[in-house]
């Protein structure tokens, strides 16, 4: 076990009642783009995500597709995991909530519950949506057709009445409010802190968190007429996969989580219930939620009624899976709902990717190639602007870093951009080509100056694309060992004479079927 600091991130785990989406696509991606980073950044970095496998939903899932729940379980829940594979994904660990190390681990939070006198037996009688898995209060409530009643989500929703256990949600309003208080970044975006904030402020009522109206979760121990919630069960994912109930070794690792990655829709289930849940059973709360926003489709809200659901793979089929990377942390301000549409997926490609990056790096390694006999230039003294030019490269890593942290890729992409303009300026104001004759020492320097840049560049860009990083960096001749980004800057520097491989392109243009785009 190295010394290193731990830093634990997670996905929501996805419901097996439906087949993988964009949205399900883009959680998993930007928590693996934080993964990667955190690794590359000397962290011991533990990443896990899964499938959530309980609950009416999949039950009624189940049987109308003419299912056991448990085999509509084994089949979706590999789709998720092939769609990890598919999108590179580094993660650690991929849970099931039908996995024995879940079930024991729910029964003994539960057990924990009942033993601090948090979880009482009792009634409900009230509003559920299947659907979002949720109950509602009347108030929540919105008009829908025909006189009928919807969740605020647009949900269907139905009349429930059935003895229930109550988790004593009530009681945690005043502790919850500190936990917010103390820890400033446990919740982001702001807009998300405050909207969690105030809704906690508006007065908590006592959680249902059983079931006795059908039969597929987990038992509640000593009563198994009853089934957990499903976001009970559900949430405590987070802390089975880290080793609970036992509270030694892996858990004393990595709990508590560093960030619970999650879509704004809930929000209130990580932040709210779940540190009240952990805070109950004497374990600490989460560090960080973070929300982020959704997509549309065309300018379209994503609906399998509608029929315009994305399919992750699709995308990757047609435009590559670095670029669908790229795009989805690139193109909305993380946190902010975005839309996808082609015509801003290949303008990215085409003029970020391939213009931008790709002829950077094109343009100086095949000077190199042609006029440096295929090593590394040798390099002298330095100009006020090669200087400048390798200033900005060696600060882009605390720049991203910073970024990082508070989960704004599209402001560490843009950082990386500023740097990635500014060589392809300094490349036509220096225009090595011109130099080659009158000043090949210059030229050298020059070229290496450029190649620096990109070997910086190329560093900080794997954890987004780790394919064509690599490739840059096989092409700039730096060795595997030399790949972290405590090797950005400065005295890990290309040195003159070294071989290299002959160049080729990583950025492909997209070239539309139709000639559009
Ligand atoms: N099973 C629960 C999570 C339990 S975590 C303890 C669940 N699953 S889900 O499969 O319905 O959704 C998973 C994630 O996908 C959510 O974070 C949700 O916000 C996200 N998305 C679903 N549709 C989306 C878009 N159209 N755009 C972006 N993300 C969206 O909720």
């Amino acid at each position: 076990m190295s010394g290193a600091e731990t830093y634990y991130v997670t996905t929501p785990i996805y419901y097996v009642n439906d087949k993988p989406h964009i949205g399900h696509a883009y959680t998993t991606l930007a928590c693996d783009v934080l993964a990667r980073f955190k690794r590359l950044d000397g962290f011991d970095v533990r990443f896990l995500t899964g499938t959530d496998e309980h609950g009416q939903k999949v039950e009624k899932s189940a049987e109308a597709a003419g299912m056991m729940p448990q085999a509509l379980a084994d089949q979706n829940s590999a789709n998720f995991r092939d769609l990890a594979a598919r999108l590179g994904c580094s993660n650690d660990d991929f849970i099931r909530t039908t996995e024995p190390r879940h079930i024991r681990s729910v029964q003994a939070l539960w057990s924990r519950l009942v033993e601090a006198g948090d979880i009482y037996p009792g009634h409900y009688e009230g509003w559920y949506s299947v659907r979002d898995e949720a109950f509602y209060g009347e108030d929540e409530l919105v008009a829908g057709p025909n006189g009928g009643k919807l969740a605020p989500t647009g949900a269907p929703v139905e009349w429930v009445k059935e003895p229930s256990y109550f988790f004593r949600l009530s009681a945690w309003q005043d502790r919850l409010l500190a936990y917010y208080e103390a820890n400033p970044d446990c919740i982001g975006p702001q807009s998300r802190r405050n909207e969690v904030i105030s809704f906690v402020k508006g007065g908590l009522q006592d959680l249902s968190v059983s079931r006795t109206s059908f039969t597929w979760g987990i038992p509640v121990p000593g009563d198994e007429a009853h089934v957990m919630y499903v976001w009970l069960d559900a949430l405590t994912n987070y802390i089975t996969a880290v080793g609970y109930p036992d509270q030694s070794g892996d858990y004393a690792r990595w709990w508590p989580a560093d960030l619970h990655m999650v879509g704004k829709d809930i929000v209130r289930f990580h932040a709210v219930y779940w540190p009240a849940f952990l805070m109950a059973a004497g374990l600490q709360p989460p560090k960080r939620v973070f929300a982020h926003g959704w997509w549309t489709n065309e300018g379209q809200k994503i609906s399998k009624s509608v029929g315009n659901v994305i399919d992750p793979v699709a995308l990757i089929d047609r435009y590559g899976l670095d670029q669908v990377r790229y795009f989805l942390l690139r193109e909305v301000p993380f946190g902010n709902d975005g839309d996808f549409s082609h015509r801003a997926m290949v303008t990215r490609m085409n003029s970020e990717l391939a213009n931008d990056y790709g002829n950077l790096a094109q343009r100086v390694l095949s000077m190199i190639a042609k006029n440096c006999g295929a090593a590394v230039p040798a390099h002298g003294e330095q100009t006020d602007e090669d200087r400048d030019m390798l200033g900005a490269a060696y600060a882009l890593a605390g720049r991203m870093r910073d970024s990082m942290n508070r989960q704004m890729f599209h402001e560490a992409l843009e950082a990386a951009w500023v740097v990635i303009r500014a060589a392809n300026g300094y490349v036509d104001r220096q225009a090595p080509w011109a130099l080659k004759k009158t000043d090949p020492a210059r030229m050298g320097t020059v070229l290496w100056v450029l190649a620096e840049t990109v070997r910086n560049l190329a560093l900080l860009t794997q954890a987004f694309m780790p394919d064509a990083s690599g490739r840059l960096l096989d092409q700039l001749g730096v060795p595997e060992t030399a790949r972290t980004l405590a090797c950005c800057g400065a005295q890990s520097a290309l040195a003159g004479g070294t071989p290299l491989p002959p160049p080729q392109g990583v950025f492909p243009r997209f070239v539309d079927e139709e000639g559009a785009g």
